[in-house]
């Protein structure tokens, strides 16, 4: 009989992924169930004064478990990471952040002898000899960024507490994630976030990937879904665990500001690619989900013309309120 989640904490509550996600979380399970933890970062009033708060820093093992033994947390959804734009300026951080991180809340998942543990994983496992098109479950990994290789050691470290002391991690590979509440911090898929706030308010952008530069996306809604479905799945019928590939769509740069340019005809994209480049052109173009899709249910609601609507309905509406935080 499967352990149920009683007690959780989000670890990078604060990120872009974190900060939805708790709400969704504290909304399905109960705000005082849910244990929101950052680093630094302030908390914004909406998840400081609906539940539990904490700063931890999870590359320091005490401080994890300060607060889990303090809340009785028995599932952790651990989000902190330093992504692949900030990773390749401080790699010596990423690797302590991403690396002893993970290790850390897995060895305190044994320890406590924890119910379930999600870790996301990302497009960033793959590299320039993976297969571009419909990049299969299983394929190449040889990332060429800081953030990929602690991500592929990620999905190994954490399959390896699966196999080796029965703790029940789950992850998947997310694509560009792309959503208005809060903003990435320092991904290579920003571009795909900073192209809609700069089109409301300034009616222009200067992108820094070339226009042809196709990677796999998905809207944040689908993003919690994932996260919440993958650890709510029957765990018998998971035959992968740490690294299902997932996505929602795939475009262009080009396509993405075409589409903006629907709802915004004065709208102006330039292409100035930097270094981020390089690493957008060693991940895909798109992804095959379909283990996924069999071993638990995944599917995704938004393609690229839903998830516009919504983004530029949200933000021009917060443009006129004098609300657009960006
Ligand atoms: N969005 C992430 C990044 O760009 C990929 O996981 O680094």
């Amino acid at each position: 009989m499967a352990k149920e989640m009683k007690k959780i904490m989000v670890t990078g509550s604060v990120g872009q992924i974190g900060s939805e996600l708790t709400m969704a979380l504290r909304e399905k399970y109960g705000n005082d169930n849910v244990l929101a933890t950052g680093h630094r970062t302030q908390p914004k009033p909406e998840l400081r004064d609906s539940g539990p708060f904490e700063f931890i820093n999870v590359a320091k093992r005490e401080t994890i478990d300060e607060v889990v033994k303090k809340y009785d947390i028995d599932t952790i959804y651990h989000l902190s990471a330093i992504l692949s734009a900030v990773g390749e300026k401080n790699p010596y951080l990423a690797w302590d952040v991403n690396m002893n991180g993970t290790y850390n809340i897995l060895e305190a998942a044994r320890e406590f002898d924890m119910t379930r543990i999600f870790v996301p994983s990302s497009i960033a496992v793959f590299g320039p000899e993976t297969p571009l098109d419909n990049t299969p479950q299983e394929t190449i990994l040889k990332p060429k960024t800081m953030y990929g290789v602690t991500k592929v050691a990620g999905e190994l470290l954490c399959d390896y507490y699966v196999k080796r002391f029965d703790v029940d991690v789950r992850g998947c590979r997310y694509p560009g994630i792309i959503s208005y509440e809060t903003l990435p911090g320092g991904g290579t898929t920003d571009y795909a976030v900073a192209i809609y706030f700069e089109a409301v308010k300034n009616k222009k952008y200067t992108c820094f990937v070339k226009e042809e530069t196709m990677l796999p996306m998905m809207y944040m809604p689908d993003c919690i879904k994932a996260a919440i479905d993958l650890m709510e799945a029957d765990f018998s019928q998971l035959k992968h665990h740490s690294d299902f590939n997932v996505t929602g769509m795939s475009f262009s740069a080009g396509e993405l500001a075409a589409e903006i340019q629907k709802h915004i005809p004065e709208f102006v994209c330039e292409y100035e690619p930097d270094f981020r480049q390089d690493i957008a052109d060693s991940w895909p173009n798109s992804l095959d989900d379909s283990a996924a899709r069999e071993e638990w249910g995944w599917s995704p609601s938004f393609d690229l013309a839903a998830m516009s609507e919504d983004m530029l309905k949200v933000l021009s509406q917060r443009h006129a309120d004098g609300t657009l935080d960006y």
